[in-house]
């Protein structure tokens, strides 16, 4: 029998590694996983509340619509008038099945196969491999140390001069693996491409909230070639800064409302097995995305979308701030141990939950990182993502490390790493 080509995409490696986590588990092993993209918090409180409440509701919870409920596209419009200060029509909401859902539908509407469709390396694994197998020609665009791991125009203008022209460009701001965030002039800049070249800007804002100052020198002065800093302005429509000053990212809809905007419940509320994310749908692909998601996947998860209603309140916000307060404990104490680790160079982490990092002067009598991951899980129970997963040209010198697993957790295994990088 025929198997497709399309279908045979490389699988994600993280998946795999906590599989193994899990395994060694069951036999009895102590493993540090600093795998997965995952909040140890979990949801707010009033999320899980709810859930409780709908237990016992006499509510069948059968399908909604394709693209979700009426009170939850009208709650995420409300959340993006308290974030960005943006007017959003409840009905350019689609809910989706996480993020990943969006990104099936929105590649399936925006592009045909053959288009050529850019992303960055290192990336997030799952946009070039679904563009993949749905028959899209993925262009990467090398968004390595010198530019402080962010994609920049002048790379679009090379990929254009090599290949042709471009029908898509996915970004990430804060990117995982890499945790950096495209400066707000720059996004603008990309968008103006994008734009003046015909090409469909599709926005992961899933780590949007989950950002942090700038780290802090010895001098008490911030760094960073991807980072801002502190405070300067009030914000801006679009741009928005939180009362302690973090920028939680660009929306891509305050400057182009023919971009694409994906996010989703599972990282800043802490959502991750809920499966529910969302769109912000152009105009023009309204009536092929609704048609595609009845198709595809019916409607997202009726029971979800009820208790995600209680993400928005005032606690769940104060719950979700609180986390991302620990994520940036945490990320400092990672900073602080670089020296020890002798990793370098790194990416400064603006935002989500991760440190990039370059090990090749620690990799000792191992080839790559993805033996070195391996070695360090067996013999000192810790577990990583090697680089290869995200970039496979220049990640056998990378790994990533989660540090959404909690400060405990993390400088225990930073404990670990040092002494096995000793034998
Ligand atoms: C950059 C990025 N986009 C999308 C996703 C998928 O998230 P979801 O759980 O909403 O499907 C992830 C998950 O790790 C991610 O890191």
């Amino acid at each position: 029998m025929q198997i497709s080509r399309r279908g045979q995409v490389p699988p994600f490696e993280v998946m795999m590694i906590l599989d193994q986590v899990a395994a060694l588990r069951a036999g009895g092993r102590e493993v540090l996983s600093l795998c997965a993209g995952e909040p140890s918090q979990g949801a707010p409180t009033d999320v899980r509340e709810a859930a409780i409440r709908l237990h016992s509701s006499s509510d069948p919870l059968g399908y909604s619509g394709p693209l979700g409920t009426i009170a939850l596209k009208e709650a995420i419009a409300g959340h993006y008038r308290r974030w960005y200060g943006l007017d959003i029509e409840p009905e350019s909401v689609g809910i989706t099945t996480g993020a990943s859902g969006a990104f099936v539908l929105m590649f399936l509407a925006a592009f045909d196969i053959g288009d050529r469709v850019a992303v960055a390396r290192p990336g997030y694994p799952a946009y070039a491999n679904v563009l993949r197998s749905l028959g899209m020609d993925v262009v990467e665009l090398a968004a390595g140390a010198a530019t402080g791991f962010v994609p920049t125009t002048e790379m679009l203008d090379e990929a254009v001069a090599k290949g042709g022209g471009l029908h898509g460009l996915v970004l990430a701001s804060p990117a995982n693996p890499t945790g950096s965030m495209i400066k707000h002039e720059e996004f603008g800049e990309l968008i103006d491409w994008c734009r003046l070249n015909d090409v469909r800007l599709i926005s992961d804002e899933i780590y949007h909230g989950i950002t942090y100052p700038a780290p802090s020198t010895d001098d008490g002065s911030t760094t960073g070639a991807s980072t801002t800093g502190p405070p300067t302005s009030q914000p801006q429509t679009g741009h928005p800064q939180t009362s302690s000053g973090r920028d939680r990212g660009t929306c891509a809809w305050s400057l182009d409302r023919s971009s694409v905007v994906v996010s989703s419940f599972s990282k800043y509320w802490g959502m991750t097995g809920w499966r529910l994310g969302w769109a912000l749908i152009p105009e023009d692909l309204k009536a092929s995305v609704e048609a595609l998601a009845g198709n595809i996947a019916l409607c997202p998860p009726t029971p979800s979308q009820h208790a995600a209603l209680a993400a928005f309140t005032q606690r769940s916000y104060d719950e979700a701030d609180l986390a991302v307060a620990q994520f940036g404990k945490t990320r400092q104490l990672v900073f602080d141990r670089l020296p020890d680790l002798g990793w370098g160079p790194v990416a400064q982490a603006d935002g989500a939950f991760y440190l990039w990092a370059n090990i090749h002067d620690q990799l000792g009598k191992y080839p790559d990182s993805p033996s070195w991951c391996r070695a360090l899980l067996e013999q000192s129970g810790v577990a990583l993502v090697p680089g290869t997963d995200m970039d496979h040209v220049d990640g056998h010198d990378y790994v990533r490390l989660s540090f959404a697993a909690g400060p405990r957790t993390v400088a225990e295994a930073l404990e670990r790493i040092v002494a096995f990088q000793q034998f």
